[in-house]
């Protein structure tokens, strides 16, 4: 009874996170987020030509021209691709510090390595401006946007040992809207609510049944006079205390 018991208010405790959430994500936007939003739609025009005249120097060109983390204005980008998500649409955007990074890396070169030939333009252009899709054949050299970000973004934090190098340290699964999917008659009781979520989650479900919260057992390693028990808990050797 005690099992069901707990079952229940895992999978309640569940569904009020889960509404609330939907809630507030209703009410409330945040700003940046919004202006980020906007930013990642845009496809911005192609580049045919680069100034490679600098590409060895280019740390000292940037100096050169006075640009500095004054010129950040973004704060933070949400890398979300028309171009990409064209071809697949798997994860939610990726959100990326840029100021942070900017800050932390002091080196706008490390990430901007190349600029427009047109001296009008910015120096520290976006990589969609040059990097659009993957095999264009009038410019073979160029590697896709997609490609672009993993090999700039994750060779740097294996080199740096610092940032996610695994895909859930930047993708967020996409999840979604829980309000069309959930089937409930009114005043539906735990058990209803448990066994339609099971209707999709049954492996989630499956899982549940191994871990700790549903044997009410398993190792102990941070419980004092017990580190070493791998079968301790309240299903075995401890006391239920209420
Ligand atoms: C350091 C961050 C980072 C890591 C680690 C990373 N990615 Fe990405 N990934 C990106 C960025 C940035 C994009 C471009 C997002 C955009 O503009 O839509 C991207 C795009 C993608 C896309 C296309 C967009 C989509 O929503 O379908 C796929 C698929 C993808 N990554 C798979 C992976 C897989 C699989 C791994 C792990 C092997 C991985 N990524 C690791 C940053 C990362
Ligand atoms: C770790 C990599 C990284 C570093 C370091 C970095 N940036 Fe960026 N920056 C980016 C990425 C990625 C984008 C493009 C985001 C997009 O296309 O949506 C960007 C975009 C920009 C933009 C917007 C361009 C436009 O057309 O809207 C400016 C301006 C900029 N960076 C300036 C700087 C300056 C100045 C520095 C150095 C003080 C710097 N960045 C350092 C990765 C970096
Ligand atoms: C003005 C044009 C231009 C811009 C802007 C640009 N790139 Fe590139 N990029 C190129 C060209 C041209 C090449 C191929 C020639 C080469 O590697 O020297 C290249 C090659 C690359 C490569 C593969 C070779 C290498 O250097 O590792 C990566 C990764 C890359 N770019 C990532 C990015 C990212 C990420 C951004 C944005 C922060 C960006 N690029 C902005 C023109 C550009
Ligand atoms: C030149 C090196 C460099 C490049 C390129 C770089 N990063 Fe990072 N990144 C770092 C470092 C260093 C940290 C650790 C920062 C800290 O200590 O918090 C980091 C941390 C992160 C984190 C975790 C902390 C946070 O800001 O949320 C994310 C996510 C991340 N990077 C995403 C990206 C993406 C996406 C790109 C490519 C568009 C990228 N990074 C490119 C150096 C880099
Ligand atoms: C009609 C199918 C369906 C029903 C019913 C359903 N879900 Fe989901 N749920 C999904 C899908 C699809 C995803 C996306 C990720 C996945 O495939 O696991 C998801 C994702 C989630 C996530 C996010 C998981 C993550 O990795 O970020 C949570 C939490 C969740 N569901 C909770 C619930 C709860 C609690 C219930 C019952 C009230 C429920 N779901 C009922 C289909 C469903």
């Amino acid at each position: 009874m005690k099992i069901k018991m707990v079952r229940k208010i895992i999978f309640l405790a569940g569904l009020v996170i889960l509404a609330t959430a939907l809630c507030m994500a209703e009410v409330w936007k945040a700003p940046d987020q919004e202006k980020a939003r906007e930013k990642a739609k845009k496809i911005v025009p192609f580049i045919k030509e680069y100034k490679d005249d600098c590409k060895i120097n280019r740390k000292i060109c940037l100096m050169d021209a006075g640009i500095s983390i004054k010129d950040v204005k973004d704060v933070y980008f949400l890398l979300d691709s028309p171009i990409i998500k064209k071809r697949e649409d798997h994860y939610e955007p990726v959100r990326f510090a840029h100021k942070r990074h900017a800050a932390l890396i002091q080196d706008c070169s490390m990430c901007h390595h190349y600029r427009p030939k047109d001296e009008n333009a910015l120096e520290t252009t976006r990589c969609s401006a040059c990097h659009q899709d993957s095999f264009n054949p009038d410019h073979p050299e160029r590697i896709g946007i997609k490609a672009a970000y993993h090999q700039q973004c994750v060779k740097c934090h294996t080199a740096e040992a610092k940032g996610p190098v695994d895909c859930k340290g930047c993708h967020l699964q996409k999840v979604p809207d829980h309000k069309d999917l959930v089937k409930l008659p009114d005043n539906a009781d735990p058990f209803q609510v448990t066994a339609e979520c099971l209707r999709c989650h049954d492996t989630q479900g499956e899982d549940m049944l191994k871990t700790a919260h549903w044997l009410w057992k398993g190792p102990s390693p941070y419980t004092t006079g017990h580190r070493k028990d791998i079968m301790h808990g309240k299903g075995t050797t401890a006391l239920n205390n209420y």
